[in-house]
């Protein structure tokens, strides 16, 4: 038998589908609906929404988007892939496929702002309940599931801190409760963490961060095997239209040719960067999955290939000087976005938690002092030297 294709190859080559002009870079399909030899042909076409009778209307999915899903679906060594205007439509489209009213939801309780709001609030008003449980408390998540939980959601490692969750362990609680996993796969990318392999139904994606990674377009995924859930949301697409932009599609798609070679490069400087800051007279703690300080670093060894882009750390002095040090910097970005190859930092304190009330923010770990660092493809060098600017010679 034929060997499988390594992760490399299929980044660059998989899903590719070749026009009649035989172009070698994927072409963009900027149309909006397809045409029909005849009325029958376009009867055919609507009776089947996927692109088994020819392509149809770019809302149910369109020949770009296509080539992104397959690649994509390859990636994380999943059956198919239906790809969404953003991560957070990506994570709707499964809340709504996955659930009904009076389902049970069990929810890490370090996952993006967005996706905290989508299921304490809005998801409540369709009768759909929550629990927030820490990533890494296994004990918490099989306590916290009753017999109408129907999802387990998360992010590992968690944003900003870099908590572990053990994405095998969750599987087998999501087996036993038939409910399904979701792993939003954001921070490690099909590069460095596969949760399919782990044992996870889904994994979503905001395709925004590293699967562009260079910060031009919005997009999601969802991953899975091929079956009722991948068709229902085709479904949900095709009725609710949170559907991606060919041309968005087309950008992604350029990124996933490059997403290999970015995470472990991003990687191996965000680890140079942690062990640096671990040594710094002005950091009181780092927070960073490479470390071989960090608590769960075995575990993240044993599910992940590398650290990922995301470095964390506190700047003794609390708020102030974690702001110097932000706006000290001169090559750094100041944003909130991450999975760029330009490093951004930002202050979560007063920014993506800044919603949080106090008590939350102490809860989940934020000091003011903290500052996340979301390194690119800047040398080393350079970053330290940026770094520096605020924080003092390391
Ligand atoms: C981990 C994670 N999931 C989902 C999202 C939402 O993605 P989008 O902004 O593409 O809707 C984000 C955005 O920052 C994220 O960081």
């Amino acid at each position: 038998m034929a060997k499988e294709l390594d992760i490399s190859t299929l980044g660059v080559r998989a899903g590719t589908v070749r026009s009649d002009f035989n172009e070698h870079s994927e072409a963009l399909f900027l149309t909006s609906s397809f045409v029909f030899e005849n009325a029958a042909a376009a009867a055919a076409g609507f009776g089947d929404p996927g692109a088994g009778a020819g392509y149809v209307y770019s809302r149910y999915t369109n020949p770009t988007v296509s080539m992104l899903q397959d690649r994509l679906a390859a990636l994380e060594g999943g059956e198919a892939c239906i790809a969404t205007a953003s991560g957070m439509s990506a994570i709707l489209a499964t809340s709504m496929v996955l659930l009904k009213a009076g389902d049970h939801v069990v929810c890490s309780n370090a996952v993006f702002g967005a996706t905290v709001q989508l299921y304490s609030t809005l998801l409540t008003k369709f009768g759909i309940e929550t629990t927030f449980v820490a990533p890494s408390k296994l004990d918490d998540w099989q306590r916290a599931v009753k017999s109408t939980t129907k999802l387990l959601f998360l992010e590992t490692p968690s944003n900003p801190l870099g908590e572990v969750a053990d994405i095998a362990a969750l599987a087998a609680i999501a087996k036993k409760a038939g409910a399904a996993l979701v792993v939003d796969n954001v921070f490690c990318t099909p590069i460095l963490q596969r949760p399919l392999a782990l044992g996870a139904d889904l994994v979503v994606h905001s395709a925004t961060k590293h699967l562009d990674g260079q910060g031009r377009v919005l997009g999601g995924a969802i991953v899975g095997r091929k079956g009722p859930v991948l068709d229902g949301l085709q479904a949900f697409l095709r009725t609710a239209g949170p559907t991606l932009a060919p041309f968005n599609a087309w950008v992604i798609l350029k990124g996933l040719e490059t997403l290999e070679i970015r995470m472990l490069a991003q990687s191996e400087r965000a680890l140079q960067i942690a062990q640096w800051l671990e040594k710094h007279p002005k950091v009181s703690r780092v927070f960073y999955t490479g470390l071989e300080s960090h608590p769960q670093h075995a575990l993240a060894k044993k599910q992940q290939l590398a650290g990922g882009a995301v470095v964390s750390f506190e700047v003794k002095g609390g708020k102030d000087e974690a702001w110097k040090v932000i706006d000290s910097t001169k090559l750094i970005s100041i944003t909130g976005n991450l999975g760029d190859v330009r490093s951004t930092i930002t202050h979560p304190a007063t920014t993506t938690h800044g919603r949080l009330k106090p008590e939350a923010r102490a809860a989940a770990g934020i000091k003011d002092g903290l500052v996340r660092l979301a390194v690119g493809l800047e040398s080393v060098e350079d970053l330290k030297q940026d770094l520096s600017h605020g924080l003092g010679p390391g």
